[in-house]
């Protein structure tokens, strides 16, 4: 059954040259390789059009229409109006836009509440904690259950008189795990409260609509759907009252001032593009109107990734899996292999890149905060392997890196010296 990558059906895009003769990459949730035909719709506006967007001159026409373009592909891939797409520095600066612009717009922010659950990524954790301690702002973390989903009842709970904004992930940059984001926002706008989601690791791999849904502000970032980094846009939801985090020249609205990066903004339009197409042809074949054999974007990621979660369960005594079975990411596979530490198996397998989610602090490892909110222990959470499949992962790829990982797992679980 072993397939060869080269005459794969299913290897949807050439084989990617930065790829090549380094270990296999598992690790997309942590950032993408730049597609070429993103890299290919960039490149103009550094080598050629490097007007500045807001000038009066014709040096300024095809940065400004390459801007007009790239938030007319934003937007479609997420169901909004061109003019609610603001550009920002990444997905890191987008959450602050959304949180501090939400809660500095107030009269008072020592008065303002945020809600916000225990999962989501740093920048949005710290991002609530600078406002606590800069602003005073009453900040509440909603619990997650076992499979690190958060209960709609929690939310409709919590929420005061002084909420001004919830603070919800779509999906977990660890886990993949997805959240019920149309029911937490029905509850925040029946409250009249501002809903907030960070969509870094969504956008792209699923359909996201922010209207169907009912967000006022959703979060994206170029690095996670294979534009570069350092660009991300929020959207706004029209008639959303918020303030600027960087102020000056009065570009994106007024919200986010400094001279566009054309040269960025066209390449997440582009990726935004591509994913689109990913994503509707994977509707079509769902629908079974595509040809026969279709194996297109998620329903590629998802066959991949379960047959690597298959063959690593078939090869080991314990493979726990971390995270919501359904509803997930496509592409996304967190995993515990009992007995073994995920930093160690990495360090045994460096012919496959991954990650584990644990941090090492001076010499101490620390398991992921997003795995013991889940409620796992310490050894399960410091066993965790974090594997992420993409646009160029290929069958035989998934085939070769379950079989090292296994064999160096059997090998550490085998060790004498082993605790316990
Ligand atoms: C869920 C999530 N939010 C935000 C970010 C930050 O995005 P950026 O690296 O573009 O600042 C990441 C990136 O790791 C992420 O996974």
């Amino acid at each position: 059954m072993s397939a060869d990558a080269s005459a794969s059906p299913t290897t949807a895009t050439p084989p990617l040259p930065a790829l090549a003769g380094g270990p296999i990459y598992l690790d997309y949730n942590s950032t993408t390789p730049v597609d070429p035909r993103v890299v290919d719709a960039m490149l103009p506006y550094l080598k050629t059009h490097f007007g500045n967007p807001s000038s009066g001159h014709a040096f300024s026409h095809a940065p400004r229409r390459a801007l007009a373009r790239a938030r007319e592909q934003i937007a479609q891939l997420i169901g909004a109006r061109p003019g609610e797409v603001v550009f920002t520095g990444g997905g890191s600066e987008a959450n602050t836009l959304a949180l501090c612009g939400a809660v500095l717009a107030r009269p008072d922010p020592s008065r303002a509440h945020v809600i916000t659950q225990v999962t989501e990524h740093p920048a949005v954790l710290e991002t609530c904690r600078a406002l606590r301690d800069r602003h005073g702002t009453e900040v509440t973390y909603l619990p997650v259950d076992a499979t690190g989903r958060v209960d709609p009842h929690d939310l409709a709970a919590a929420i005061t008189k002084r909420t001004v904004l919830v603070s919800v992930m779509a999906a977990n940059n660890e886990t993949g795990v997805l959240q019920p984001i149309g029911a937490l926002a029905r509850i925040a706008r029946e409250r009249g409260v501002l809903f907030h989601t960070d969509a870094a690791q969504a956008a792209g791999k699923i359909p996201i609509d922010v209207s169907g849904l009912g967000v006022d502000l959703l979060t994206m970032a170029g690095h996670k759907l294979y534009a570069p980094k350092g660009i991300g846009a929020l959207y706004v939801r029209a008639g959303t009252h918020i303030v600027p985090v960087i102020a000056g020249g009065g570009q994106e609205r007024g919200l986010r001032a400094g001279t566009e990066n054309v040269a960025l903004a066209a390449a997440l339009g582009a990726a935004a593009d591509l994913a689109a197409a990913d994503l509707a042809a994977a509707e079509l074949a769902a629908q079974e109107l595509a040809h026969a054999g279709a194996d297109g974007g998620p329903q590629r990621l998802r066959r991949l990734r379960d047959l690597l979660h298959r063959l690593l369960r078939e090869r080991l005594p314990r493979v726990d899996l971390n995270g919501h079975d359904a509803e997930r990411l496509p592409g996304t596979l967190n995993i515990s292999i009992a007995g073994v530490s995920g930093d160690d198996l990495l360090a045994a397998v460096p012919t496959v890149a991954a990650a584990t989610g644990s941090a090492c602090h001076t010499g101490r490892t620390d398991p992921s905060p997003v795995l013991t909110a889940m409620g796992h222990d310490r050894d399960r959470a410091l066993a965790a392997l974090r594997l992420s499949v993409g646009r160029w992962t290929t069958d035989r790829d998934v085939e070769t890196a379950a079989a090292q990982i296994a064999e160096a797992a059997l090998a550490l679980l085998a060790r004498p010296d082993r605790d316990g």
